[in-house]
């Protein structure tokens, strides 16, 4: 049970690297071990999310030699891609952990083998929805099994051919239109899928990194069956996702002066940096460049007042993942913050809204909650006192900053998972001010 314990005030200053970017990380093992030849990885993040993805291709066979990288440099892969058809039967269940991401991206590949297979992942994983990924595999002709409402364990009984669709998404989803994309790799004919809105395009960046050809149309994209992945090398950028926690972080606290290098700019995931800038933060871009397909860029943070705002709604899924700390942005800007248009936050890691709320009224802020969001009265201060991260690695990592603005500390209980997408967090946060240490032995100064 890892506890934060996080002194009042402090700013943060220096220069840092985050770890690699989580759904890109994901997308290169199963790209890499789907493809025909030796596709190299740089940056890889370490996190245990990516480690079960990498787990899982090598216990269908897929050999994989995994080089741990030295601090902030994230991991080395070296990838012996088997091939569309070349994945072997796994001895044992597929444990994904936490994470929606693998489970989601890998049933598109394991409801079209020719072997049975099943996908486990942890209690929280277990009480995510999964009708949005098994409802269109069927139609494309998948037998899949699951639990209660269309809940993990996903069972696929493999051996089925299957037919392409012409789909569209009941929310704007990354997970369910990289599923269907990986399945229309093995299916007949050319599957279509449309969405209501943005999201995250890294599978389609990463597909024709791979040598596929990929249709892309506003909001539509479509894939062909049959086309093989040429390996390729890919070299993951620093999350933004990561990023996040210092650049409000770095917004909040006076005297903040924070250099992030080699962030992922995707402009499908850059809506944090839009909404903060509308509420008025300090950010600096440069040194834009782009990186086996994706952009990336430095950032420099100063502090700056916030003001309360209305969220755009369309910039919602463009920093779905960012919502927690943007939530303590909130609740430090001066006026009214309005969130709408999110209620995805209440079926991720745990629900969001709710958690956020809980630990911020904790902390003496006025919040309320909406279906889809929450209305926050920006303090000038905040309280300090014990919250609890419901075992989201976001949440903990978005209230460990909150006490750069609280007059008491700040404790953030069951923070364990926060090793699922950024590993080292505490000491790398401690390295540029925050009064960080945790309870678990791993104290840092
Ligand atoms: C992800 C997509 C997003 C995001 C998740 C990672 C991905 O989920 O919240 O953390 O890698 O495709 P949805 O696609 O369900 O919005």
């Amino acid at each position: 049970m890892t506890t934060f314990v996080v002194n009042p005030g402090g700013s943060l200053n220096g220069q840092l690297r985050v770890p690699g970017d989580k759904s890109i990380s994901h997308r290169s093992v199963i790209l890499g071990a789907l493809a025909e030849g030796q596709t190299r990885v740089s940056g890889f993040l370490e996190g245990q999310d990516s480690l079960n993805t990498l787990a899982a291709f090598q216990s269908m066979g897929v050999p994989i030699e995994y080089i741990a990288g030295s601090e902030g440099e994230g991991g080395s892969l070296v990838i012996d891609g088997v091939g569309l058809h070349g994945l072997k039967s796994p001895e044992n269940p597929l444990d994904v952990g936490n994470s929606g991401t693998a489970m989601r991206l890998m049933a598109g590949v394991l409801a079209a083998q020719k072997f049975p297979s099943t996908l486990i992942g942890d209690e929280s994983l277990h009480g995510r929805p999964m009708g949005r990924v098994i409802d269109p595999l069927m139609q494309m002709g998948a037998e899949i099994s699951s639990g209660a409402d269309k809940r993990p364990p996903l069972a696929f009984a493999g051996g089925r051919t299957l037919n392409a669709i012409d789909y569209t998404t009941p929310v704007a989803s990354a997970q369910i239109k990289s599923c269907l994309m990986l399945a229309a790799l093995y299916a007949n004919g050319e599957t279509r899928i449309h969405e209501a809105g943005v999201s995250r395009d890294h599978t389609e960046r990463m597909l024709r990194g791979f040598g596929v050809d990929v249709g892309v149309n506003d909001l539509s994209v479509s894939v062909h069956g049959g086309q093989k992945l040429s390996a390729t090398s890919v070299d993951v950028p620093a999350d933004i996702s990561s990023a996040a926690f210092f650049i409000v972080g770095a917004s909040i606290a006076p005297g903040s002066s924070l250099l992030l290098q080699h962030v992922g700019m995707n402009p499908t995931r850059t809506g944090i940096l839009d909404i903060l800038r509308l509420m008025g933060a300090n950010i600096e871009i440069t040194n834009e460049r782009s990186v086996a397909g994706e952009p990336v860029a430095d950032l420099r943070i100063q502090h700056s007042r916030l003001n309360g705002i209305d969220v755009p709604v369309d910039l919602v899924p463009l920093a779905i993942d960012e919502f927690p700390v943007l939530f303590v942005a909130a609740a430090c800007a001066v006026g009214e913050t309005r969130i709408t248009g999110a209620a995805e936050l209440r079926v991720k890691e745990t629900d969001r809204i709710k958690a956020m709320a809980d630990g911020l009224t904790k902390l003496g802020v006025n919040i309320t909650e909406l279906p889809d969001g929450a209305v926050i009265q920006g303090a000038q201060s905040l309280r300090g006192g014990v919250v609890d991260s419901f075992e989201d690695h976001r949440i903990a990592m978005a209230f460990s900053m909150a006490a750069l603005v609280s007059d008491n500390s700040v404790t953030v209980t069951d923070c364990a998972n926060v090793a699922t997408s950024f590993p080292h967090y505490a000491e790398l946060a401690s390295g540029i001010g925050l009064g960080i240490t945790t309870s678990d032995g791993s104290a840092v100064s």
